[in-house]
């Protein structure tokens, strides 16, 4: 028995949903236990691609339990949604196979119009990027303490008086500060009161039905959502996301102890990448970086905004693996690196004369870094339908052992293509 947490040691969109579905095959429960729809984790199954945003990535196989805990911010619609194009492929979501925390924070309507407000309104330099899914004005609703959970949806009286008090203070906000219009109460209360009608079968305790899976020896797969340097308190602040993304979350956000976590395999891309603003040490300007953007198809999943592309940045990989705890590495999109004549890797930066060997947190000093790089040389052959280390290119094996040694961390998994199959498991989490 073990239970596993999948983390992002980059900017997001390593392949994280990739994994997750790969690994599911030894788990009974999945979890997501921050972030919400503002991520995007594509599956691909025989040939077929499927994107979510908030439904676990476990969801496509049969007889297991998908759960989203109480730390993820859930935009009722969108679940629906989710549920309803799975539907429509013939995978019905029932709630044997789904469950809600009843202590799930709710995105509501004026979060994502307060959200895309603010962004408009602030300077060029000063624009987080946001996906404008309402996430950071969720979050910040749950920590002042004025948010509704969707548990309080099935309080008709409860809700009525929380959506009250929050229209009113949104209403004064959106109009007054941030030169938009208003929302309407009547609008939203009926909405909302129809999801909890479409949810309420859904809605359950998570710690608990997570405790019993436990103590009945049942795998647990935790799927993090974006990545470490977009954690708020680790990652590049103000130009993160508005959850802690780092493992140890996990406990916190799904109702589970820290005791009970076996293994944590953080996703690297073979590369960098990242979506919206904010600085990025090792990113290309230059015709690799655009070559590596076209063959990767780096676009995101939820917005389809172009990603910046870069070399492997060993330095935020080292300081994921101390932060998440990292026991296992999977190193993904490995393939995509075919055909660079050479490849770096930066080790260390330089900033002002110093030398650096982790992320510093003064945002000025994360903006003038320069990359420290080490050189390899890359290969030529297409390896997507290589399926053991030792048939991948000498030149590949060195690019692997290198990022072990850099990270002092194991390569557990090696993905060469975004299908399921296209995978080198060479150290399964769940046996360890
Ligand atoms: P996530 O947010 O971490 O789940 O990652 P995304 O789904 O946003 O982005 C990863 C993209 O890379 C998706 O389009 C995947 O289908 C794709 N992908 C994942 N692993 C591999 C791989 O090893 N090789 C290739 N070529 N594509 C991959
Ligand atoms: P997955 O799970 C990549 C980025 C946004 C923006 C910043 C804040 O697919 O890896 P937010 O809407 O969260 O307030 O935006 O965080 N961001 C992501 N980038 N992958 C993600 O998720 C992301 N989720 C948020 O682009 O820069
Ligand atoms: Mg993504």
């Amino acid at each position: 028995m073990a239970n596993v947490v999948i983390a992002g040691t980059q900017w997001g969109d390593e392949g994280k949903g990739k994994i997750v579905d790969l690994l599911t095959q030894y788990a009974h429960c999945i979890v997501r236990f921050q972030g919400g729809n503002n991520a995007g984790h594509t599956l691909v199954v025989d040939g077929r691609q499927f994107i979510f945003h908030l439904i676990p990535s476990g969801i496509l196989y049969e007889n297991k339990k998908c759960l989203i805990g109480n730390g993820v911010v859930l935009d009722p619609g969108v679940l629906l949604g989710e549920m309803k194009e799975l539907a429509e492929n013939g995978l019905k979501v029932s709630p044997d196979k789904l469950m809600i925390s009843e202590n799930t924070h709710l995105i509501m309507p004026y979060h994502n119009r307060l959200d895309l407000a603010s962004e408009a309104l602030k300077k060029t330099g000063k624009k987080i990027g946001t996906t404008g899914r309402g996430i950071g004005p969720c979050y910040a609703d749950k920590i002042i303490r004025k948010g509704i959970k969707i548990g309080e949806l099935l309080d008709k009286d409860l809700f009525k008086e929380k959506l009250l008090e929050n229209i009113d203070e949104k209403n004064y906000i959106l109009t007054k500060q941030l030169e938009s219009d208003p929302v309407s109460f009547d609008e939203i209360y009926e909405q909302y009161r129809k999801y909890a009608e479409d949810l309420a079968p859904y809605i359950g305790n998570v710690s608990v039905e997570l405790d019993n899976a436990r103590k009945s020896g049942k795998n647990i797969l935790f799927e993090g959502a974006q990545g470490t340097q977009l954690d708020i308190d680790h990652g590049t602040y103000p130009f993160v996301t508005s959850s802690n993304t780092v493992a140890g979350n996990a406990c916190a956000g799904a109702g589970f102890g820290p005791s009970h976590i076996d293994a944590v395999i953080g996703i690297l891309k073979a590369y960098t990448t990242r979506v919206g603003e904010g600085p990025f040490p090792t990113e290309l300007f230059d015709a690799t970086g655009d070559a590596i953007q076209k063959k990767g198809n780096e676009f995101g999943a939820t917005t389809g905004r172009k990603r910046r592309c870069g070399w492997l940045d060993g330095v935020i990989a080292g300081d994921a693996v101390r932060l998440n705890g990292i026991t296992g590495l999977a190193i993904t999109k490995l393939d995509i690196l075919s055909g660079q004549p050479t490849l770096k890797i930066a080790t260390e930066y330089e900033e002002g004369g110093e030398r650096l060997a982790c992320m510093p947190g003064n945002i000025r000093r994360v903006e003038r870094l320069k990359p420290v790089y080490e050189e390899l040389p890359g290969w030529d052959e297409e390896i997507g339908d290589v399926r053991n280390f030792d048939d991948l290119p000498a030149k590949t094996q060195d690019y692997v052992k290198r990022i072990e040694e850099i990270t002092e961390t194991p390569i557990s998994i090696i993905s060469v293509g975004p299908d399921r199959e296209k995978t080198l498991l060479l150290k399964n989490p769940f046996e360890e």
